[in-house]
Formats: C-alpha cells, structure tokens, sequence
C-alpha cells in the first residue's frame, strides 16, 4: 500500500494535495452550522449516481416516457428505491440551499472579499431550480405536465425575450413531444454540466478565503480532518437516512399518463414553490398581471440578494443588518405562504376532489399497465382513455349529474350544491336530483325497489319542475301524459300488489322474480341462480303467484318481458307500456339514452333529453353504459363514497333548494 501511494505521490504529488485538501485550519473549531454546503456536494453526487442509473432505463418521449417511469417504479429491481432518492434528494437539495442561503447571509460570509463566491452561489441556485423544474415533466404524467405548463406560460410573460424565451424552453410554439426532448437534454446534459463547473469554481474559491468563522472563540482551533469531516459525514447520513426512509415509505407518485385531453384539475407546482404560486393569487397581485408577479418581484428580489455583498460595502455594518432583516424576511415570508397554501387546499374540498381523482386514475392507470392487457402499442395514454372505470364517471358528471345522481354524488364523488349567492355565509345547499339515482341501476336492488316499492324508487322525479307542473295541470282538468311515480298504472299495479308479493307465501317467489330481473340486465361480475331465474322468468310471464296475486303478470302490460333486446329495435309492436325486453341490459341502455323518447320506451310520457351522436359519440356512449353495467376489468380502486345518506340528512335538514330542470333539460 505505501508503495503504491509513494508511486502515485512521486508521478502526481498526492499526499500535498491530500495534505491540502483535509488539513485546511478550522478556527474556532469544528461547528454543525459549516455542514450546509458538505450536504448539498453529496445530495448533488447521490443526484448524479441515481440519476444515471434512472438514465439507463429512461426513454425521453411522449410514447415512452410515461412508460419507462412506470417500468422504473413498478417492474425494474430496486427502480422504487431509486427513483425515490432522485426526487427525494431533489427536494432535499432545494431544502438545504435555502438554509445555506441564509446561514451565509446572517453570518457574513458574503462580504468582501467573498462576493464573487457569493455570486457564484446564486448562479448555482438557480442552477438546481432549473434542474427541479425541468426533472418534474420528465416522467410525462399529469402532474409534471400541467404543472410545467404554468411555468412555460409564466416564461412567455418576461418582458420583451417572452416569447422566445417560451419558445426555445418549449420547442416550439406547441407544448409537446419537443418540449420534452428539450427539458430531457437541459437536466441530463447543460444543466448538470454546468453545476459541476460553477460548483468546481465554488469550491476553489471557497478554498481560497476559507471559512467565515462564526465565533473565533467558540473552541481551540483545529483542522477539516477529522473533526468537520466527521461533523459533515454525519450530516451527509442524515440526509441520506431521511431521503432513503421516504423513498421507502412515501414511493415517489407516478400520476396518469399525460392528456392533453383532460384537464388536470389537481395541477399544483412542486411544494417548495407553492409560495410564489399563492403569491400570484393574491388579488392585488392578480390584478397587477403575470408579468409583475411571476418576473418583476422575484427579479427585485434575486435582485436584492445579490447586491446584498454591495449593500453591505456602502452602509457597513448597518448594511448587514439590513442584509439580515431582509433574509429573515424572505424566509417567513416563504414559510407562511406555503402553511398558507396547504391549509387552502386542505380547506378546499374541490381541490381535494380533483386530488383524490388524481390519486384514483394514477392507480388505475398503473392497474391496467401491469395487468393481462399490459401498456398498448400506442401508448400509456390510451390505458385510460378507453377505461369505462375511469371515463364512466366522467361521462355521467357531465351528461347525466344534472337531474340523476349515482349513489348521492355527481358520478365523480361531490354532492352537487346550488351557487352561492352573493355574500352567502355558510356551505351551499345540497341540489336535489330530479331523476333516479342510478348508482344501482340494474342490481337486484333496483328491481326490488321498482317491483315492491315504484313509488318510492322514482321518488326523485317529483322534485322536477316539470313534474309539478304536469300534476298542477291534470289538477287543472288538463289531459297531461307523464311519468308519475306516485300514482301511475305501474304504481298503481305495484302499490296494489305489494301487500301480497311481501307475504310469507310469495318470499320465494318475490327473489325469483328479482333474481330473474337481476339476469335480465345481466350485469358483469355477477353470478345468477339458473333455477331461480326459471322460476322469476315464469312468474313475470304467467303470473303463477300464491294468493290474490295469482294469475297477475308483469306481461299483462310489459308483452316483451323475458325476450332479449332486439337488434334493430323499432316501435312497430309497441304496446304502449315500457318494453321489459332485456330491460336493464347494456343493448337496452344504450338504446334508450338514444330515444327515451320512442315508444318503446317512455313515448309521450318521456322527459329525459334524447342523447344523439353529436351528444354523446358511439364510443362515450360505450364507455358510459359498460360502466353502468360494471364491465370493465376488475380494479382494487375503491368506489367513490356513497353518498345517499348525506344527501337525505342534508335534505331532512330542509337545506335544498329547486334544481334549475330548465337549465338541465337543455343539457
Ligand atoms: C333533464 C334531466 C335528465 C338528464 C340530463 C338525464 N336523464 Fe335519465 N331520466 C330522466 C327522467 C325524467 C327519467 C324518467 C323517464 C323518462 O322521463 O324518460 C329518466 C330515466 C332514465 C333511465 C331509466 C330508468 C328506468 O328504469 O326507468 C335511465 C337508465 C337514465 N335515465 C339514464 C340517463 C343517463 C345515462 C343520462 C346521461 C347520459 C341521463 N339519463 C340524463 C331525466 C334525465
Ligand atoms: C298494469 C300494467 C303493468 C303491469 C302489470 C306491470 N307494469 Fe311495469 N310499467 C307499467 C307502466 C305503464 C310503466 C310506465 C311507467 C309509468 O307510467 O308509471 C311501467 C314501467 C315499468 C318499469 C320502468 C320501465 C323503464 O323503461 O324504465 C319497469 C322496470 C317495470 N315497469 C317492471 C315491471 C315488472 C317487473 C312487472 C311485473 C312484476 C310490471 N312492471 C308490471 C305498467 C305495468
């Protein structure tokens, strides 16, 4: 060993430069508050280290990037662990810059004759704040490419260079494929390269003036070796021991694929610089335009922290005072806007709606990609686009939440509430639904509800303006056709009827008819009792009750009930009452979001707007009915809360208001 070292010394003269490098005199001795700049050098090499290796598997496009992230996260050995300590440590290092920052400026080193290193400094910050804001879009998912948009859109506000400047971040006048490849090549290539050389000019001069010593005092002088060392190599564990735990704990999220199709409600920048993001929402601030908020203020700023080594020249030592009071300023200021913005969204139940959304489609889409079908040939993006568990919801929110409710909610998990007027206090009223909730459209629940209770399973109806009209016009004398659920043939059948179908004699004969019913709609992932649905398919038909119910059938009005749905279904044999054909099933849904309004159907009776092609296209319409009728490949993603009880209580409290039906029906 001492040979090879004395060969080395003799050819490269190790041992002075290692001599120089850890015998450097600490006076004052070793302190915890010299670790700062020690702990950013390591997070940048862990940065470095990690970041090749998530190279090696990475593939900068927007076919493959989303893609080569999942395999990173989700099928790659150790590829969690990894990805986590990037974006863990990335945090970190923004982290440790801040308090590098400040601890420089309250003791001084900034001053003369450390300007330049000073300088230097700052150049690196912004160095690695490039480098977190180009790293975010990298994996292309919702998250990272909405929240870079924002910052592209702020580039285009600088004054006079905007627009170029957005255009050459971008690639372009689009936001997009280029986009990406241009972001990719600034943090794997200019921007690391460029941190390695100021941080080599950092060091150097850092080198060259030494330590600002805090308090020449505070203990007997010593060297780096091995008292800082040690005090640094602690502090470096520290870092890397908390990195690595959340790595370990707090996977790094992989949200879904990148959409320019759907809007991600739920875009929110990196945490740390959610202050300049509340900052921009201030009002005042708002009002003064982008420009002012995003690039003048925190130019001034820079602006000011940079002069700072000059400020402190003029005024002396009141100049340092000021440098400090501003420091201290700037980071309560940071402090309180980022508790101030968490604690919004917190507050903010349709943000959070948006984020639980968000969390929903980022498991689904990582479902489906490591499921049977795995990622298709035209890429991650689609896995959701053609998902009825994920599209349904959507479907239904927009088209359909304006008079029906799917167990209580919008189809997406929010109560509907009325606007708020102007100076309101107080959370708005629940809307009331108009229409059935069709959460459970189809189950053996919902034929119940309409054989032993018809009344009460369309009870919704009755809050309709409409509704209320017709029965104000029939009272009137006036012939009105309408559904009426409180007293209808149907209701009329059911109501007279329900006292026997309920007896003890007809129990068995009562879960046949729905068992049957239930088979009818044939929902996916259900299982149906054959003998039974014999049993329900003879009764519906013939009618072979026990008691007073003998000899009443379903098919004494409903002639079709017990055939399937036809394929071109015409109104030629309609017989006036709703056809039973296949009732419930995904043909017959289908054909009836597209003509209620036939006879076959609800005739003239009908008052649910008929959804055509340029409404609701074949392919929404697909994805809508194959979520209604559960057919869709199996997903551990829970449901979205039913939320019925919650809207009867708020009901019961008499906090509604009207729907506006008119507003609904011209949806
Ligand atoms: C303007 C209010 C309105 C909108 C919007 C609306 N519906 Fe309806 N829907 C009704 C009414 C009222 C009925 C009761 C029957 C009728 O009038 O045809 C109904 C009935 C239904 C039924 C039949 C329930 C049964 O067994 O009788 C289904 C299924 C249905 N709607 C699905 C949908 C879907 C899916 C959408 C969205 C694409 C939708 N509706 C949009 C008002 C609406
Ligand atoms: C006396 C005639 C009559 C009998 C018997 C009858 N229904 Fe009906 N049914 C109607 C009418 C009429 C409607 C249309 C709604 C209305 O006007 O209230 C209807 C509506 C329905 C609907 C809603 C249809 C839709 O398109 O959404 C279902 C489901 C239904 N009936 C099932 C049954 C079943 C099951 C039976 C047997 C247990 C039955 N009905 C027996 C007359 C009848």
């Amino acid at each position: 060993m001492k040979m090879l070292i004395d060969w080395m010394d003799d050819r490269v003269g190790i041992r002075g430069m290692l001599h120089e490098a850890l015998y450097e005199r600490v006076p004052g001795g070793a302190r915890w508050r010299y670790v700062w700049g020690s702990t950013l050098v390591f997070t940048f090499l862990l940065q470095v280290i990690t970041g090749f290796m998530l190279w090696s598997a990475y593939s900068p496009s927007t076919r493959t990037a989303w893609e080569s992230v999942y395999f990173i996260q989700h099928e790659m050995f150790l590829g969690s662990i990894i990805r986590g300590l990037h974006h863990y440590a990335a945090q970190a290092m923004v982290v440790l810059m801040a308090i590098h920052l400040v601890q420089v400026v309250i003791d001084g080193a900034y001053k003369a004759p450390r300007e330049v290193n000073f300088w230097l400094g700052i150049v690196l910050m912004m160095i690695v704040l490039g480098l977190s804001l180009t790293g975010y879009l990298l994996p292309w998912d919702q998250k990272g490419y909405y929240a870079t948009q924002v910052t592209t859109n702020i580039m285009s506000v600088t004054p006079i260079v905007g627009a170029e400047v957005q255009t050459l971040a971008q690639g372009g006048n689009e936001y997009g494929h280029l986009t990406l490849t241009r972001f990719f090549a600034m943090h794997a290539g200019l921007l690391p390269a460029s941190l390695v050389a100021f941080l080599a000019l950092h060091i150097m001069v850092f080198r060259r003036h030494g330590l600002t010593v805090h308090d020449e005092k505070h203990a007997p002088d010593t060297t780096f070796w091995p008292d800082q060392v040690l005090k640094d190599a602690v502090a470096c564990l520290a870092v890397l021991t908390a990195v690595l735990a959340l790595a370990v704990l707090r996977p790094a999220e992989l949200s879904a694929p990148a959409d320019p199709a759907v809007k991600f409600d739920a875009a929110r920048p990196e945490w740390y610089f959610l202050f300049l993001f509340r900052f921009l929402r201030f009002q005042a601030v708002e009002a003064l335009g982008l420009t002012f908020g995003a690039i003048i203020v925190p130019g001034v700023i820079m602006g000011i922290i940079a002069v700072m080594p000059i400020t402190a020249r003029l005024l002396g030592n009141f100049g340092h005072f000021l440098n400090r009071a501003f420091i201290w300023l700037m980071a309560a200021g940071v402090v309180a806007l980022t508790v101030l913005a968490a604690w919004e969204d917190a507050n903010d139940s349709d943000h959070q709606a948006a984020l639980a959304e968000s969390h929903r489609d980022a498991k689904r889409a990582i479902e489906l990609a490591s499921g049977p079908d795995r990622i298709p040939v035209d890429g991650a993006v689609s896995l959701l686009r053609r998902d009825p568990f994920t599209q349904g919801p959507r479907l239904f929110a927009q088209h359909c939440s304006s008079c029906h409710r799917w167990n209580g909610h919008d189809g997406r998990g929010s109560l509907i509430r009325d606007a708020v007027a102007d100076g309101a206090i107080g959370e708005a009223p629940y809307t009331l639904p108009v229409a059935a909730d069709l959460g459970n459209f189809g189950s053996r629940d919902w034929m119940n509800g309409i054989v032993t209770d018809y009344s009460e399973h369309f009870r919704w109806i009755q809050n309709a303006g409409w509704y209320q009209d017709a029965v104000q016009r029939s009272a009137d004398g006036e012939e009105v056709e309408f559904l009426n659920p409180a007293g209808s043939e149907m209701a009329d059948w059911t109501s007279g009827m329900t006292e026997s179908l309920l007896a003890e004699e007809n129990s068995g004969n009562l879960k046949a008819l729905i068992e049957f019913l239930a088979s009818e709609a044939g929902h996916a992932q259900q299982e149906f009792d054959p003998a039974l649905v014999e049993l329900g398919r003879q009764l519906a038909i013939d009618g072979n009750w026990a008691g007073d119910l003998e000899g009443t059938s379903c098919a004494g009005c409903h002639d079709t009930i017990g055939e399937p749905f036809p394929e071109t279904p015409d109104d030629s044999n309609a017989s006036g009452y709703p056809t039973m054909a296949g009732y419930g099933s995904a043909a017959w849904l289908k054909d009836f979001i597209r003509h209620p309004d036939a006879d076959r159907h609800y005739g003239s009776r009908n008052r649910m707007p008929a959804y055509g092609s340029d409404q609701l296209t074949d392919a929404d319409l697909d994805l809508l009915v194959r979520w209604m009728t559960g057919d869709y490949s199996p997903t551990e993603v829970a449901d979205y809360p039913n939320q019925l009880a919650r809207l009867n209580a708020g009901l019961a409290g008499g906090t509604t208001t009207e729907a506006p039906a008119a507003a609904a029906a011209e949806e």
